[in-house]
């Protein structure tokens, strides 16, 4: 008899104990609450119901961004993200679930009850998902040159309209120029509007190693830095804020659009957000977000023509990057509903 027999026989083996049902919900929202959001803000709150066990997913507006996003249209967006990422995390732990989205029209804040199902297969599809929770984040840097592969880009696209949303890759070059014009009109428009100045001032966190939201920007030189959180980074500590900048450092633009600009919408924008960001994230690529134009009203307008009459929600760029790494996330206790709540 080997040694390793022997061991086997003298020491009874412990299966792991299988989680209860309650367990595994708080596990799968430990993962989800990696999902972006606006400046980090993460303006979500949980329930957790056990007969029959279900999460339900509250719109936080103690967290809105009243001068970025006065109709709570990104608020909605990144609660479709952790939506997204919990319908995620439940099949990466095996179980099934049903999603109700604005379930109650008298409680509008009430953005989704996520019932769980039977147990079910742990696909690989899952799982590489899953770890793609894990390394997702936003990337600031100036991305490669060359284009990416149509292979990859049908992918994607796939993966954002089986969420219902539509993937736009901008491939002519006037486009992609009016698109980074705009962004920089944006820019300058959210620039000179000191209450957007302020609101973004207060959810920059400057290397504090206990931040639990809101972005971290380690060694905050001067006034103008924190407009690199706007565009990205040149390399050099300085935003790209020209056309010329903008376009050099984003090989790949695209927009995501809905049909309509209801709450519904939004919700399920973020969730196609979400799937294309963890799609990128397995594909190895980096994004990062050109929002200012879709924040401005003005510029959101006039991307109408890009569109085929639908409506814009998110304005991204992919490539190979270098830069960022996962940001702070409040513990998921921090987010759950009180009894009274
Ligand atoms: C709808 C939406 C819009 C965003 N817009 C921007 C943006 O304009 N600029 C930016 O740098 N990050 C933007 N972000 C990214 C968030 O700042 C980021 O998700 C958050 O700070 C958490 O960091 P992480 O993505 O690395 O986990 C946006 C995120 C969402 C969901």
């Amino acid at each position: 008899m080997s040694l390793d027999q022997r061991d086997t026989r003298e020491e009874p083996r412990h299966e792991a104990r299988k989680p209860s049902v309650r367990e595994t919900m708080l596990a799968a929202l430990d993962s989800a609450i990696r999902a972006p959001s606006t400046h980090n803000t993460q303006p979500w709150i949980f329930g957790i119901e056990d007969d029959p066990a279900a999460i339900t997913l509250f719109a936080d507006t103690d967290r809105a961004l009243g001068i970025a996003d006065p109709t709570n249209r990104e608020l909605f967006i990144s609660c479709g993200t952790v939506l997204h990422h919990v319908r995620v995390a439940l099949a990466a732990r095996g179980r099934a679930c049903r999603i109700e989205r604005l379930p109650d029209p008298a409680q509008p804040l009430f953005v989704a009850r996520v019932t769980l199902g039977e147990s079910i297969p742990i696909t690989e599809e899952a799982l590489a998902l899953e770890h793609a929770i894990q390394e997702r984040h936003t990337d600031n840097s100036v991305f490669q040159r060359g284009a990416l592969s149509t292979t990859v880009l049908d992918r994607l696209a796939k993966m954002v309209s089986n969420e219902g949303a539509r993937l736009h890759v901008l491939e002519r070059e006037d486009e992609r120029a009016m698109v980074a014009d705009l962004v920089a009109v944006a820019d300058r428009v959210q620039q000179e509007d000191p209450l957007f100045r302020d609101e973004l001032a207060h959810w920059l966190r400057s290397g504090i190693a206990q931040a639990e939201d809101g972005i971290t920007i380690e060694g905050i030189r001067g006034f103008i830095e924190p407009w690199i959180v706007r565009t990205f980074d040149r390399g050099d500590g300085e935003a790209a804020r020209d056309r010329a900048l903008i376009l050099e450092g984003s090989p790949c633009i695209v927009m995501l659009s809905t049909e309509r600009d209801t709450p519904m919408d939004w919700v399920r924008a973020g969730e196609a957000l979400s799937a294309l960001l963890l799609g990128v994230t397995d594909e190895e690529l980096s994004s990062s977000y050109l929002s200012q134009v879709v924040e401005v009203s003005s510029t959101r307008a006039a991307l109408d023509g890009l569109l085929e009459g639908r409506i814009v929600q998110v304005v991204l760029r992919v490539g190979h990057g270098s830069g960022g790494r996962q940001s702070a996330r409040r513990p998921v206790r921090k987010m759950l509903k009180t009894r009274s709540g």
